[in-house]
Parts: structure tokens; C-alpha cells; sequence
């Protein structure tokens, strides 16, 4: 007897693929939606033969058909690197717009809790540091990232305005970089990006000088805040990443320690990128009683794992 059945959208990509796998174990039955535009069969391939999974191959922007008792829609659906929302902008804007209003459709009707994948994009590049949920952001409306930065901040209006006006019972999450071993090793992700750069004995590319800070979160530590909003959260939204903040230099340096020596080639910064980004995650302490507890030498060696086998290193 499954306890919920619970609908992932974006069930296949780096994030719901994880979360697909949490949500089984939690003896949950569990429908991924998903039309892999950069999501990968292969990441849900081991819960096929689960009775409790079913991948369907839809565009979650098109609209969902699902029949029915629901308790819970996870909206993850969109494409999440910049490397990809820049090669795919309007079904970025589509997925966060369309297909976010579709998914809250979903659990209107199905009288189901919501959770909506928002991002640390939305404070845009932040005036204020570390960042609170309460910081209102800096965002560009025209430069290139706003394709991913505006969808998700409408996305945010969407959900409150769902809870506002039919009482659907809603979470918001506002995601910091996250890393793990299913990242694809191409997506421009700095991580994973240094990880197979060293893999493949090719420079690492850094954009600007390398002193732009970030802090990454293991996408285990994400998986557990994200069942603990769901649990014991309230309607408004919750920062989860790590807070341990890196310059772009020391994660290369960090990767180095791993896997030796590399060159490093300078870039031009791109357009709108942020120079700083750091959670702060008081609310969800407090509220959750929640922390990252994965260390990046930790996180680095398991993520290191998978993006071998992404790369064929392995037999
Ligand atoms: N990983 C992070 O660091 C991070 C940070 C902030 C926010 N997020 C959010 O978390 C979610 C998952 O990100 P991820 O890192 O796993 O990226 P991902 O690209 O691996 O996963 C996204 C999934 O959504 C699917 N998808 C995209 N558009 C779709 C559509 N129209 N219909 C159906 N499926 C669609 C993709 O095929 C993919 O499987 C995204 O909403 C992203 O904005 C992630």
C-alpha cells in the first residue's frame, strides 16, 4: 500500500531524478513527467522496474493528463544551466509560465499540496549579501538570463496567487547551486564543468578573474530540505543551498587537490552574471531544522563518480 502518490515534473532531469528515488523510498508511488528536452533517460532507468514508477514523455508546457488521486505535484520542470535556458529561451519562458500554471491546475483539481523549483536567479545579481528571502533582487528584465530569471519569477507570482485565490495548499523554494553525480558534464556548470575539464586534461575556463563567489550545495543535502518544506514549511519561500560560500578559484583549487595540476584559461564574464551568491538559510534552520551536512571534498568525490561514467571512463 503506497502512502502518496506524488507527480514530478522534470522527473528526469539532475534534481527530480533524485527526488524520484527519495519519494520511492519513502514508500511513495511516484509519476515523473517529463519531455527531456535536457533531462536524460538514463538518470530514472534504475526505477523502471519499480511498480510505484511511471515516466511519461510529456511537454509539461503542452499541458498534464494525469488520472487519478494525487497528494503532491513537485514543479522541477525547466531547463536549469544557463549553458541550456540560453540555447532554449522561449520553452524556458513557456515551461515557467504555461507549464507552471498547468501544474498548479493539477493540484487545484487534485486538492494536492504544490511545490514550486524556484531559484537563487531570481535575486538576479543581489545588492545585498548574504541573501534573505526577503531580499526583493536585482534583475535584469532584457539581458540573456532573463529568459530563466522572469519565468521563474512569474512562476513565484503564479504560486502565491493560486494559494491567494483557490487556497492551494503551496511551497516555494528558491534553489542555490546545486551539484551531484548526474549533472551532465557539458551543461556549463562551473562543477561539473572542472571536473570533466581535468577528466579530459584540458584547461580549466574560468569567466572573469575567478574571485565571483558561489556556494554549492550536494544535491542529498537538497533532496532532505525539500521533504522538510513539504512536511513542516509555510507558504512563504525558503532559500535552500549551502552557505559556505567559494570564489570560483578556490573550487578549482579544490578540484585540483583531486585530480592534480591544470591549466587555466581567463574568459570574458558573460552578460548579468552575478558577482556574489550566498544563501542565508536562517528561515529554514529555524523553521526545518535544516543545514547542508555534505563537505565539497565529499560532494566532489561522489560527483566525480558519476560524470567518469557520463564520460565513458568507466567500464
Ligand atoms: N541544480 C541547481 O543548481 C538548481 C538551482 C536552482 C533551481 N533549480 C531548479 O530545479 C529544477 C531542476 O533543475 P535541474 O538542475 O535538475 O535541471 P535539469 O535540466 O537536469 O532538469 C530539468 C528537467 O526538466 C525537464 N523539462 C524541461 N522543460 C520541460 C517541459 N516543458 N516539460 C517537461 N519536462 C521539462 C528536462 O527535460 C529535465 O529533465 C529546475 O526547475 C531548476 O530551475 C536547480
Amino acid at each position: 500500500m503506497v502512502k502518496d502518490r506524488v507527480v514530478i515534473t522534470g522527473g528526469a532531469g539532475f534534481v527530480g531524478s533524485s527526488l524520484c528515488e527519495r519519494f520511492l523510498a519513502d514508500g511513495h508511488a511516484v509519476l515523473a513527467v517529463d519531455n527531456l528536452c535536457t533531462g536524460r533517460t538514463s538518470n530514472v532507468e534504475h526505477l523502471l522496474q519499480n511498480p510505484n514508477f511511471t515516466l511519461q514523455i510529456r511537454d509539461v508546457s503542452e499541458g498534464l493528463d494525469v488520472d487519478g488521486p494525487v497528494g503532491t505535484v513537485l514543479h522541477f520542470a525547466s531547463p536549469a544551466s544557463p549553458f541550456d535556458y540560453l540555447a532554449l529561451p522561449l520553452e524556458t519562458l513557456k515551461v515557467g509560465s504555461v507549464g507552471t500554471l498547468n501544474a498548479l491546475e493539477l493540484a487545484k483539481m487534485k486538492g494536492a499540496r504544490f511545490l514550486l523549483a524556484s531559484t537563487s536567479e531570481i535575486y538576479g545579481d543581489p545588492l545585498e549579501h548574504p541573501q534573505r528571502e526577503s531580499y526583493l533582487g536585482n534583475v535584469s528584465s532584457i539581458g540573456p538570463r532573463s529568459v530563466y530569471d522572469e519565468a521563474k519569477r512569474f512562476a513565484e507570482a503564479a504560486t502565491m496567487a493560486y494559494r491567494r485565490s483557490f487556497g492551494t495548499n503551496t511551497r516555494i523554494i528558491r534553489i542555490f547551486n546545486t551539484y551531484g553525480p548526474r549533472l551532465k558534464p557539458d551543461d556549463g556548470r562551473v562543477v561539473t564543468a572542472f571536473l570533466a575539464q581535468a577528466l579530459r586534461g584540458q584547461p580549466f575556463s574560468i569567466f572573469g578573474d575567478g574571485q565571483q563567489t558561489r556556494s554549492f550545495c550536494y544535491v542529498d543535502d537538497l533532496v532532505e530540505g525539500i521533504v522538510r518544506v513539504l512536511d513542516r514549511g509555510d507558504g512563504m519561500p525558503y532559500n535552500l543551498g549551502n552557505p559556505h560560500e567559494f570564489t570560483i578559484m578556490e573550487l578549482a583549487e579544490r578540484v585540483q587537490e583531486l585530480l592534480g595540476p591544470q591549466r587555466i584559461v581567463y574568459h570574458p564574464l558573460p552578460a548579468d552574471d552575478p558577482k556574489q551568491r550566498q544563501p542565508d538559510i536562517s528561515r529554514a534552520k529555524r523553521d526545518l531544522d535544516w543545514e547542508p551536512k555534505v563537505q565539497l571534498r565529499e560532494g566532489l568525490e561522489k560527483t566525480l563518480v558519476g560524470i567518469r561514467h557520463s564520460l565513458g571512463l568507466v567500464p
